[in-house]
């Protein structure tokens, strides 16, 4: 035997055997993974599919804290929830936003009512649902979004959310400043073992569209979000915004959307070592649907190869709207 003859190394050695996969396997999704978002409505025994995410709906509090019950049962530590405000509800402020029983508040209540710790409830800190404008902020007579008075509004929103029980704070508007200004009412306010997860990295995407449908601010929207969200160009930049949050006293932070910023969530676990969430978007939900639905793509392969490229890139976890589904395949 001549050492020219054979390759030095054979890596498909520990390839052959499913035991042998299974052994050497560097990187492992669990349910406990997965972050389960959720869309909030009015009413009562209302279920309503959002049109754009077929297999996801918005459903009413009684119906949300069932759907945290599943979450349990499945092993999934955490749901995020969203409301879609009615729309007598929106405003030019978003005043809605701080109404203690707002639909977040009693979607917030009803979960805990109905898991008590063995959940933890992620709330988005953000005006968009509560606008008229559909903008994540206060704007000025052009539209422009200002970013001081809507860190002020948005204290208050995080502060409401907190008083009705959520464990963490997720400030999604990418305004500068808002997570130590969040940080520093949650200590006063009496809250100071609430987390915030602070979407750090949030790229102004044309991956949000569904989501837009389902929270009822798509056709409000007035221009796109540019003026805060990043550039999908820029890397460094996102460096800077993690770097910042951190320093601010983010518990952990978000990359946003998911896949296709698999190298910033890389470079920022080298970098910071915190804990970093991605969030696998609405569109992205979508694209693997058109994908089943057309026939060229299979659901289960599909999303379990996605989702583990997350792990492998540093993260703790995932929010998805494939949670119960990814779930209840990682179950078995
Ligand atoms: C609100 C918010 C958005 C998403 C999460 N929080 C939409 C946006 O910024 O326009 C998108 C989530 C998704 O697409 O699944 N600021």
């Amino acid at each position: 035997m001549t050492d020219a003859a054979y390759p030095a190394t054979r890596l498909r050695r520990t390839r052959a055997h499913r035991w042998s996969r299974a052994m050497h396997r560097e990187t492992v999704l669990t349910a406990e993974d997965l972050i389960w978002p959720l869309f909030v409505t009015s009413g009562a025994g209302v279920e309503e599919p959002v049109g754009s995410l077929p297999g996801v709906s918005r459903w009413s509090v009684d119906g949300i804290a069932k759907r945290a019950k599943e979450a349990v049962d499945l092993g999934i530590p955490c749901v995020a929830l969203f409301p879609n405000t009615p729309a007598e509800k929106r405003s030019e402020k978003g005043d809605e936003a701080f109404n203690p029983d707002n639909l977040m508040c009693r979607a917030i209540k009803a979960v805990r009512d109905a898991c008590g710790n063995d959940i933890g409830i992620l709330t988005d800190v953000a005006l968009d649902p509560y606008t008229s404008h559909g903008q994540d902020g206060l704007v000025d007579a052009e539209g422009y979004v200002l970013n001081d008075e809507t860190v002020a509004v948005l204290v208050d929103q995080a502060v409401n959310q907190a008083a009705a029980g959520a464990d963490i704070i997720a400030p999604s508007d990418m305004m500068d400043g808002r997570v130590k200004a969040i940080r520093m009412a949650l200590e006063m306010e009496g809250h100071p073992n609430v987390q915030i997860m602070a979407y750090s990295a949030k790229y102004a995407s044309a991956f949000y569209g569904p989501f837009r449908d389902a929270v009822g601010s798509g056709g409000l929207l007035k221009g796109d979000k540019k003026s805060y969200q990043m550039d999908p160009a820029n890397g460094d930049e996102a460096l800077r915004e993690i770097a910042l949050d951190i320093a601010e006293g983010a518990d952990s932070v978000m990359v946003k959307p998911g896949l296709a910023y698999l190298d910033v969530i890389w470079r920022a676990k080298q970098q910071f070592g915190v804990p970093i969430f991605a969030y696998q978007v609405s569109g992205e939900y979508a694209l693997i649907e058109a994908g089943v639905a057309a026939g060229v793509a299979e659901r289960e392969a599909l999303l379990m190869e996605k989702l583990v490229a997350f792990k492998r890139a540093g993260c703790s976890g995932i929010l998805t709207y494939h949670a119960p589904v990814a779930a209840r395949i990682l179950n078995g």
